[in-house]
């Protein structure tokens, strides 16, 4: 099975896709295949974990930090079930194998039904640094500890279902804006100071301390109808990061109907990705995330 469709998911790239889309089921899941991974693998997904765990602390939001145990022992690859068994207690959310990034409407569908995809295959070790597509690593280690977090993860399931209401509103665009600045590279403001919560930053080195401490990027308080209007990077650090206060915020702002906002959409331009308007919040860098 091919997908040509455009995904939104992080990372789109025009490059054939990497995982073996044979194998997949008419809604793009697939057995996770744990037996086929190789010691090689699991000792690189390990150490992978282990340099990003150096990173987070002080970084990532707590409600991020809490729930990485939930992953495991992180001495090789998790097998998802094992996940699962705490997972879907938890918040009724379970994860599930994918060969790799997947059309939006399957995309879409899994989400509203609360089901996380996750790309099976991991990174190359040449690829150790830096991926442009969605690995292993990425989506689990990035994406999966927030789906223990109630709220979270109702705006997940929230961000799927409008997704598929979005359909033939040719909103794709715009869906696509939420879902970079916020489930990607979303940053939030907290008593403890700034503290990051989206996955392309949690699955990131060199980003996470960039979001937070460099005086280049913007940081703009969170808006709906502004970010859907600021088009984004996928191949540099982002010129501009939205910040929440809270996931309530989040899904506050972003659980209803998006259709108004696509029509008042339609007769806004386009601001440019280090776009500032005039008279919106912005925050500074935050000074208790030092390097490590
Ligand atoms: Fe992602």
């Amino acid at each position: 099975m091919q997908t040509t469709a455009k995904p939104v998911t992080y990372g789109a790239s025009d490059r054939p896709p990497r995982g073996d889309y044979s194998r997949a089921r008419e809604d793009y899941t697939c057995d996770q295949g744990w037996d086929a991974y190789t010691a090689d693998e699991h000792g690189r997904y390990a150490r992978l974990v282990a340099r990003q765990l150096k990173h987070v602390e002080g970084r990532a939001c707590d409600e991020f930090i809490a729930a990485l145990s939930h992953l495991g022992d992180a001495q090789g690859i998790p097998r998802f079930e094992n996940i699962n068994q705490l997972l879907k207690p938890a918040t009724g959310w379970e994860i599930v194998a994918v060969p790799g990034l997947i059309p939006e409407r399957e995309f879409f569908t899994l989400l509203a039904n609360r089901r996380f995809p996750v790309t099976y295959w991991l990174r190359t070790e040449a690829e150790f640094d830096y991926i442009v597509e969605p690995d292993l690593f990425h989506d689990l280690f990035g994406h999966v500890p927030l789906l223990f977090d109630p709220v979270f993860a109702d705006y997940i399931q929230a961000f799927g279902a409008g997704g598929l209401k979005a359909e033939g509103l040719h909103a794709l665009e715009y869906l696509s804006r939420i879902y970079w600045y916020t489930v990607e590279f979303g940053i939030m403001q907290t008593p403890k100071g700034l503290r990051a919560y989206g996955a392309g930053i949690l699955s990131s080195v060199g980003e996470l301390e960039h979001c937070l401490t460099s005086p280049q990027p913007n940081r703009v308080a969170f808006d709906a109808l502004r970010l859907m209007r600021t088009r984004y990077k996928i191949d540099t650090y982002q010129e501009t990061y939205f910040v929440i206060e809270s996931f309530d915020e989040l899904f506050d702002a972003t659980a209803p109907d998006f259709a108004p906002l696509y029509q008042a959409l339609r007769d806004l331009p386009e601001l440019p990705a280090n776009a500032v308007e005039p008279g919106e919040r912005t925050y500074a860098p935050n000074p208790l995330a030092q390097p490590a």
